[in-house]
C-alpha cells in the first residue's frame, strides 16, 4: 500500500508539488520514495530522458538526494512505498524505467502474474534493475512503443497484461501528460483551473483544489495541460461527476501539536459531535439515520473488519446483540479463508480508510453470496462506500497518524447510532442520552488526564496488560494494539475473565494491568475481583474507572472518565488508553505518527 502523486499544469513547480503530495501521503507507507518528470530533457538521476530520482528509507532521504538538483519537468509522478516485492533499497524504490529511460511507472498494489511477464521480457532481452513485480510494465510499455504504439496506446496494452491489484501511473519522453490507471486500488483525480493532479488519497493535493474524480476499477485517466479524461478498458469515454471535498487543507496539518497523533486525540470531541450532527437530536432521546430511513431491521449482522477497526467491529456486534439480533464479528483476513454460513445477514465492514484489502474482499465475498454489505467508513468515495449497498460515514476527517485514535471513537459513535436506528432496543433512552453527552465527557478526559505522569512511571515496564469486560474488551484490545503500535513494547489485551486462564502466568511486579472497570454492574465487579489476583502476584494497577465499583482501592493509579453509560464509557476510556500509550511512545522517543514497518491504508491482502 503505497503513497502516489501525480501532476501536470505547474510547469515551474512539478517536483516541489510531487514532494509536498508525498509528505500528505507518508502514511500509507515510508520504506522509500521517488519522483519522475518529463515532458523536456532529463538532467539528472539515473542514466535517463524521464528524469528519476529515488532512495530508500523516509521522504527525508529523497529530499536530501535532490537538494540543489534541478528537474524540470513540466509533468511528473511521485511515490512512497510500503514494500510487497523486494526489499526497501533505491533499486527497488519507485519509478522504474524501462531500458531506455523513456518511460517512468509507478504502482501500488500487487501484479500477480508478474513473474510469467518477467521470464517473457528477460528471453526478450530487457534488462532488469530491481526485485519489484512493477518493473514488467514499463518493458511492456517498451515494447508496445517499438511496434509502433502512442503512448497512450501502449499505456493500456501494458495495464490489460498485468494481472492483480493496482493503482498505476506513468510519464513518457517528451509527453507533457501523466497516464494512470486503476484496479483494487483507491486513485483520485484532483481538478484546478489550469492544473491537473493524481493521487492515492485527497489529501495530496488539497492544498490547491477541492474539486475531486475518484475513479473506479477498470478505468484509465489521461491528464495534459489541456484537460483530463476517463476512460474505460476498452477506450470508451466515461462521464465521471466531480465532486467537492468538505474539509479543508488545515485539517491536514499539525495545528501546533508535535505529532498528527496528539492533535487527532485532541480533536475528539469536535469530530464526534459531527459524526453525531443531526443523528442524535438535542434532547438526546431519539436517533436518526436519514440514509438507511428505508432499510428493514437486520435479522442477523456479520461485522468484517481489521486492526482497530476490527476491535470497533466486535463492540459493534455486541451492542446488535444487545439489541436482540443476532451479531457476530470476523476478523476479515479469515473470513474468506473459513466463510460462516450467510443466511439473512446483512454483512457490515468496518474500515476507517474504504481501502483495506482484506476487508473488501471480504466485503465481495459475502455480496457475491448474495448478502446485503454496508460499510461504515471515513473516507466518502472509498472503495468499501462504493461498492456496499449502503454507506454509514463516521465524519472523523482526515486521520494521518497511522496509529487510529479519533477515527475509533468515531466508529464506536456511528455503530451505537446504527444499532439504534436499526433495531428496536429496551435501554436506547440512557444510550442515546450519553451519546449526546459523548463529546464533553471525551473533553473532560482530555482537559484532566494523568497519562503523562502514569506513562513516565512504567516507562520501564516489561509488558502491559490491558483487562476488561463487555464493552470494555475490545477497549482492552485497542488499549494494547495502541501501546504495542507506537511504542514497539510488548503489549496484550484480554478479556478479563480470560487473565486467570494463562496469561497470568507472565503477570509480575514489572507487567503494570491496566484495567478497565466501568458502571457498578456485572461485568465492572467481576473486573475488580480479576484485578485482586493481579494485585495478590504484585503486578502495578492502573484503573480506568468512573469510580463506582470500588476499583481504586485496590489501584496504584487511576485514569478517571467521568460517570456514562458503558457503552459510552468504553469511548472515554479509549482516549484514555490512547493517551498513556501516546506519551509512553513520546518518553520512548519513537516515530509516534509513522511507526516502524506500518502503514496507514493496506490494501493488499
Ligand atoms: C492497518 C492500520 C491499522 C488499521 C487497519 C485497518 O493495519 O495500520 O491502524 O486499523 O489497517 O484499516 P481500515 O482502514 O480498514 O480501518
Amino acid at each position: 500500500m503505497c503513497g502516489i502523486i501525480g501532476c501536470v499544469g505547474r510547469p515551474d513547480e512539478t517536483l516541489g508539488v510531487l514532494i509536498h503530495g508525498l509528505s500528505k501521503l507518508e502514511y500509507r507507507g515510508y520504506d522509500s520514495a521517488g519522483v519522475a518528470l518529463a515532458g523536456t530533457e532529463g538532467t539528472v538521476g539515473i542514466e535517463s530522458t524521464v528524469d528519476i530520482e529515488k532512495r530508500a528509507g523516509k521522504l527525508e532521504n529523497l529530499r536530501g538526494a535532490l537538494d540543489g538538483v534541478s528537474m524540470p519537468g513540466s509533468v511528473g509522478i511521485g511515490h512512497t512505498r510500503w514494500s510487497t516485492h523486494g526489499p526497501p533499497t533505491d533499486r527497488n524504490a519507485h519509478p522504474h524505467p524501462d531500458c531506455e529511460g523513456n518511460v517512468a511507472v509507478l504502482h501500488n498494489g500487487i501484479i500477480e502474474n508478474f513473474q510469467e511477464i518477467r521470464d517473457e521480457l528477460v528471453a526478450d532481452g530487457h534488462d532488469f534493475r530491481s526485485d519489484t513485480d512493477t518493473e514488467v510494465v514499463p518493458h511492456l510499455i517498451e515494447e508496445a512503443l517499438q511496434d509502433g504504439a502512442n503512448p497512450e496506446e501502449a499505456f493500456r496494452e501494458a495495464v490489460s497484461r498485468i494481472e492483480g491489484s493496482y493503482a498505476i501511473a506513468a510519464v513518457f519522453a517528451d509527453t507533457e501528460a501523466v497516464f494512470c490507471a486503476r484496479q483494487d486500488s483507491p486513485l483520485v483525480l484532483g481538478l484546478d483551473a489550469d492544473a491537473y493532479y493524481l493521487a492515492s488519497d485527497v489529501p495530496a493535493f488539497r492544498d490547491y483544489t477541492d474539486r475531486v474524480v475518484y475513479m473506479d476499477d477498470g478505468e484509465f485517466a489521461r491528464l495534459d495541460p489541456e484537460g483530463w479524461a476517463v476512460t474505460d478498458a476498452s477506450g470508451e469515454p466515461v462521464e465521471k461527476e466531480p465532486h467537492v471535498v468538505e474539509w479543508d487543507a488545515e485539517e491536514t496539518g499539525k495545528s501546533g501539536y508535535d505529532h498528527y497523533m496528539m492533535k487527532e486525540i485532541h480533536e475528539q470531541p469536535r469530530t464526534l459531535r459531527e459524526c453525531l450532527r443531526g443523528r442524535v437530536d438535542e434532547l438526546g432521546d431519539q436517533v436518526q439515520l436519514e440514509e438507511f430511513a428505508g432499510l428493514a431491521p437486520p435479522s442477523s449482522v456479520q461485522f468484517v473488519a481489521c486492526g482497530t477497526s476490527y476491535h470497533a467491529a466486535l463492540y459493534g456486534a455486541q451492542l446488535f446483540r444487545e439489541a436482540g439480533v443476532p451479531a457476530q464479528a470476523f476478523l476479515a483476513s479469515e473470513y474468506r479463508t473459513s466463510p460462516p454460513p450467510i443466511g439473512n445477514n446483512l454483512v457490515i465492514g468496518v474500515t476507517q480508510s474504504g481501502e483495506t484489502a482484506d476487508t473488501l474482499s471480504a466485503l465481495r465475498e459475502a455480496s457475491r453470496r448474495g448478502a446485503s454489505t454496508l460499510a461504515v467508513t471515513n473516507v466518502i468515495g472509498s472503495s468499501a462506500a462504493r461498492e456496499c449497498d449502503h454507506a454509514l460515514y463516521i465524519r472523523a476527517g482526515p486521520e494521518i497518524g497511522v496509529a487510529a485514535s479519533k477515527t475509533f471513537a468515531s466508529q464506536l459513535a456511528a455503530l451505537n447510532v446504527l444499532a439504534l436506528a436499526t433495531t428496536r432496543s429496551a435501554d436506547s433512552r440512557a444510550a442515546i442520552g450519553a451519546l449526546r453527552d459523548l463529546p464533553s465527557d471525551v473533553q473532560a478526559v482530555l482537559d484532566e488526564s494523568a497519562s503523562e505522569s502514569v506513562a513516565r512511571e512504567y516507562i520501564d515496564a516489561d509488558a502491559y496488560f490491558f483487562i476488561g469486560r463487555g464493552y470494555q474488551y475490545p477497549v482492552a484490545l485497542e488499549g494494547a494494539l495502541k501501546m504495542k503500535e507506537i511504542t514497539y513494547k510488548h503489549a496484550e489485551g484480554f478479556a478479563a475473565g480470560e487473565l486467570k486462564h494463562g496469561p497470568l502466568a507472565l503477570v509480575t511486579e514489572r507487567t503494570p494491568v491496566i484495567a478497565i472497570a466501568v458502571g457498578d454492574g456485572d461485568a465492572a465487579g467481576k473486573t475488580v475481583g480479576n484485578i485482586k489476583e493481579v494485585e495478590a502476584r504484585n503486578a502495578p494497577v492502573i484503573a480506568v474507572t468512573d469510580g463506582r465499583s470500588g476499583v481504586e482501592r485496590y489501584a496504584d493509579h487511576v485514569l478517571p472518565v467521568p460517570e456514562s453509560h458503558p457503552r459510552t464509557a468504553a469511548v472515554t476510556a479509549s482516549v484514555q488508553l490512547q493517551l498513556l500509550a501516546y506519551h509512553s511512545a513520546a518518553q520512548l522517543d519513537r516515530s509516534i505518527d509513522k511507526p516502524r514497518n506500518l502503514a496507514k491504508s493496506v490494501t493488499v491482502e
